[in-house]
């Protein structure tokens, strides 16, 4: 095991540009200089973990086998999670005002209850469920719906949170409170307060790991696509070519959210600005 404390590791410019170009084409990840100190804090102590002393080595040995846990942990240490519920709550009273009304109408007469959505780079799930409440409470006296929730994200280890759908009180908080008592349980763990989502909302959403640069088992066609918050980590010619594979699996009328620094402007792509950070097909 190495004695130097994890401040004392060096990150070299190489090892950066070497780590940056490896994140860049597994997962489209732009590491610019301003991430090199995030970078070698995060990875730091994994270095240490592993008893080695250069970023040279610790790369050598997580991409031996990029499908080995090193490699997933390199990512993981590397991506940005940042959520919350109800994030950019402009979205969500979108949703409740003109999508689903219009969703509604419009399954309705083709005699096809059924809805579709995926949340693309779901974090730790605040944004799937988020997603879910709003639909459970907007059909909440409408019968016959078969309503699913795709939500894949590249991290395990935000995934590992998102399927266990346990919530301090301060994360939960701008939950409205009668969602709160119909879909989250209180529950006292040692001196905390946790909510547990309720299997039902839980049953809505299919949580799975997967790459936006790689392959989609995702056959589509989707009505609603969240994808927020993560294209900004993305450059141009990666945004656009996701942008237009969204448009490939959304049904026409279908909508694209995005994050709300990530605007399509100066990227071609075929939907039609609704909104800034709405698009639809
Ligand atoms: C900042 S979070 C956004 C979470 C949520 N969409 C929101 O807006 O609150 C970005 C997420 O994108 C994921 N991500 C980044 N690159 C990805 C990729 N190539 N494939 C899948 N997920 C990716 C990260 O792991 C992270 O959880």
């Amino acid at each position: 095991m190495s004695i130097v404390a994890d401040n004392e590791i060096v990150l070299k410019d190489k090892e950066f540009r070497r780590i940056g170009t490896l994140v860049y084409k597994y997962c489209g990840i732009t590491l610019n200089e301003g991430k090199k100190e995030l970078v070698r804090a995060r990875l730091a102590k994994r270095l240490r973990h592993l008893g080695l002393s250069s970023f040279d080595s610790y790369i050598d040995f997580a991409t031996k086998d990029t499908n080995g846990a090193e490699f997933i942990s390199l990512i993981d240490s590397i991506s940005t999670n940042l959520t919350s519920f109800y994030r950019e709550k402009q979205h969500f009273d979108y949703l409740t005002s003109v999508c689903l009304p219009a969703l509604e109408k419009r399954k309705t007469q083709l005699g096809k209850k059924r809805i579709r959505i995926w949340s693309a780079g779901c974090s730790s799930g605040e944004e799937p469920y988020t997603i879910a409440l709003t639909l459970l409470d907007y059909f909440k006296d409408k019968s016959g719906w078969d309503i699913k929730i795709l939500a894949t994200d590249i991290s395990t280890k935000v995934l590992e949170s998102a399927q266990k759908g346990m919530y301090t009180a301060d994360r939960v908080a701008p939950v409205p409170t009668d969602l709160k008592n119909r879909y989250l349980t209180k529950q006292k763990l040692g001196p905390d307060m946790y909510y547990q989502v309720k299997p039902q909302v839980k049953n809505m959403i299919f949580f799975a790991r997967l790459n936006l640069m790689e392959q989609w088992p995702v056959k589509g066609p989707l009505d609603v696509i969240f994808c927020r918050n993560v294209m900004i980590y993305f450059d141009k010619p990666t945004q656009e070519k996701l942008v237009g594979r969204y448009w490939q699996l959304i049904e026409d009328g279908g909508l694209l959210f995005t994050g709300h620094s990530e605007s399509l402007t100066g990227i071609e792509h075929k939907f039609k600005f609704v909104q800034p950070t709405v698009y639809e097909k």
